[in-house]
């Protein structure tokens, strides 16, 4: 997953280009590059590592020209060096690309046997000398373009630039995103509307298959057969600013304060407030009495809020629910009945796994749903119904204010699935409701014992192992939170339902492992004091959170107890995630790892 860039400028574009690069950051940053016409010569400069990188060796060696392609990499085929850095390029032809060329062995071997020398370890370097051995074979830039792209299995999006050509590009796209921006007098390609937001807010996006012509006042789009094509252009919403992290030191501590507002923003978009209603945004092209399993497919941190949805889903509306995770739900080839429902959850809405998962429902006769935060992307713009978390742009990696909108946009729907079909009455669906609208305000009231976590978080730095307990919705919260220590931190963590802990994971319970264990009072609280129990005999340092009332029933000996708001206990992970994002964030802080864009790890990934 990487972000790739084209411009066809009227001046010079180089610091257009990194512009672009630094909102597309996010897609990866293990190294930077840039490609510009100097006169009629292709000029490249790349370096290892974060954009900052490229920006001062382009201050030591300046590019002027007025047409040039960027790109930002989350390094696939080969290490993180400046010489596997994109743009990749041969005499007559330098190329951008995200995704993975799946026969770039195969065709290597093949350029190599012609006489091709290769000087990465990259899968990009063959397109560039595919292309290159089509010029040399007379073909035109258009042709040869054509005719490589026809050779390539796998996932890209490419931008072309060549040699002697100083108004043309050439963008193509199979499986990654790539959208054309239309200027005044310039052209644009980019992996997303956010890349070129600064530079034109009219926006189309290629199609699969779609291969694009542009010079600085034209643009002709051919599908995978030829064939010229339209592709609608509309205005993106996406914002030309570029968010900062306010007085925060980090993205993520900014997000993670902005829950309560955020959270009531989704809220409000999904409830009535003054009735206590759920009232979605649009009205479905299905009734739940006609469904009979709703599927919910997603990664990583979108994947446990789809867990804690589960319970909801099957509590409140008493429709069974099968979840799995997008990389394996796509080659499971699940038995799908045709007019049940799949949801697929992204912040990023482009992720290959959730993306191809949804293809997959779609193709089985599902109706499908998105819970996506950017709504421009392809999986919003491919599926049925489309609902938004109004979380906005989220920048630091490990996702915080996505998950807990995501939280309240599918409890909003189990709370609909449930009242259409009749399990739920209209005095719960208001008990449910109030429940819902407390929400922002036990976030920020959950956020004032941040001095607490940040004490704690001293301790946990010292740590090589934490688990994370839980039972009912804590359980999957309790996965996040692991998730969510291990990536920023790099500390090892593993998160399970509490029940489990005796069928295995009790082995590692020693005097030097962090037990955090979430567990506001509930039905199942007293199993979970046993499980502690259970882990205090074993010398293991128990963290609790919980509430008031259970902080009084505990019997267990604990190294600290957070006690949380007191709350309806029905949405209680979306005010129990504050703590758990508070540890990982501080942990982090404590053993200075780099918060925002943790080692090996992208916003987006857009590669399987
Ligand atoms: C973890 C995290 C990832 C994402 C996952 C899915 O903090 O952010 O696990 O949740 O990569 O990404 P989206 O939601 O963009 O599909």
């Amino acid at each position: 997953m990487c972000g790739i860039v084209g411009i066809l400028g009227r001046g010079p574009v180089v610091g257009q280009l990194v512009a672009s690069l630094e909102r597309l950051e996010y897609r990866g940053y293990d190294s930077a590059g840039v490609a510009t016409l100097e006169g009629l010569r292709i000029e490249r400069r790349r370096a290892e590592g974060k954009l900052r990188n490229l920006a001062e060796r382009l201050h030591r060696q300046p590019l002027s020209g007025h047409i040039g392609i960027g790109h930002t990499r989350w390094a696939t085929h080969g290490r993180p060096t400046e010489r596997n850095a994109h743009p990749h390029a041969t005499e007559n032809v330098a190329v951008v690309h995200n995704g993975i060329i799946e026969n770039f062995r195969e065709l290597r071997a093949e350029l190599e046997q012609n006489g091709a020398h290769f000087s990465s370890e990259t899968d990009t370097e063959v397109v560039a000398h595919l292309v290159e051995s089509y010029l040399m074979n007379g073909y035109s830039p258009q042709h040869a373009v054509q005719a490589s792209v026809l050779r390539l299995h796998g996932a890209f999006a490419l931008v072309f630039l060549f040699k002697g050509h100083d108004d043309l590009l050439i963008g193509a796209r199979k499986g990654s995103p790539l959208a054309i921006g239309h200027g005044n007098g310039e052209t644009y390609l980019g992996s997303d509307a956010i890349a070129l937001a600064p530079l034109t807010d009219s926006i189309a996006y290629l199609e699969d298959g779609d291969w694009a012509v542009l010079t600085r006042t034209t643009c002709v789009i051919h599908d995978a057969d030829g064939t010229i094509v339209h592709r609608e252009t509309s205005k993106s919403g996406a914002s030309s600013l570029l968010v900062d992290k306010a007085n925060y030191r980090h993205f993520m501590a900014k997000e993670i304060h902005e829950q309560p507002m955020v959270a009531g923003q989704t809220l409000a978009h999904y409830v009535d407030i003054g009735a206590e209603r759920v009232a979605l945004p649009l009205t479905l092209p299905f009734n739940f009495n006609s469904i009979q399993r709703i599927s919910i497919t997603a990664c990583g941190t979108a994947s446990y809020a789809g867990y804690i949805a589960k319970y909801w889903f099957e509590r409140l509306a008493r429709l069974p629910v099968e979840i799995d995770v997008a990389s394996e739900f796509r080659y499971r080839e699940a038995p799908l009945r045709k007019g049940d429902l799949a949801i697929v959850i992204s912040q990023s809405g482009e992720t290959a796994d959730t993306l191809a998962a949804l293809r997959y429902a779609k193709s089985q006769g599902l109706h499908t749903i998105s819970v996506v935060n950017v709504q421009t992307s392809t999986i919003a713009r491919e599926s049925e119904s489309v609902l938004p978390t109004l979380a906005g742009p989220e920048i630091g990696v490990a996702s915080t204010k996505a998950f807990i909108c995501q939280l309240v946009v599918m409890a909003a729907l189990a709370l609909a699935a449930g009242k259409e079909r009749d399990k739920l009455h209209e005095i719960d669906e208001s008990k449910l409701v109030r429940e819902l609208i407390e929400v922002p305000r036990l976030i920020a009231a959950a956020l004032l014992i941040e001095p607490q976590i940040e004490k704690l978080a001293r301790h946990v730095a010292k740590s090589s192992d934490v688990l994370y307990l839980g039972r009912g919705t804590s359980a999957p919260l309790a996965m996040e939170g692991a998730l969510k220590l291990k990536e920023i931190s790099y500390i090892h963590s593993e998160g399970y339902a509490a029940g489990e802990l005796k069928h295995g994971p009790i082995a590692l319970i020693d005097e030097t492992v962090p037990v955090v264990v979430i567990a506001p009072y509930d039905a199942v609280f007293g199993k979970t004091v046993s499980n502690m129990q259970e882990v205090a005999a074993r010398g293991g340092n128990i963290i609790l959170i919980t509430d008031a009332k259970g902080a009084s029933e505990a019997t267990v000996d604990t190294l600290m107890t957070i006690v949380m708001p007191d709350m309806g206990g029905s949405f209680t992970p979306m005010v129990y995630a504050i703590p758990v994002q508070l540890l990982a964030y501080h942990t982090a802080v404590v053993m200075g790892t780099d918060v925002d864009q943790p080692r090996n790890l992208a916003k987006s990934v857009t590669v399987e």
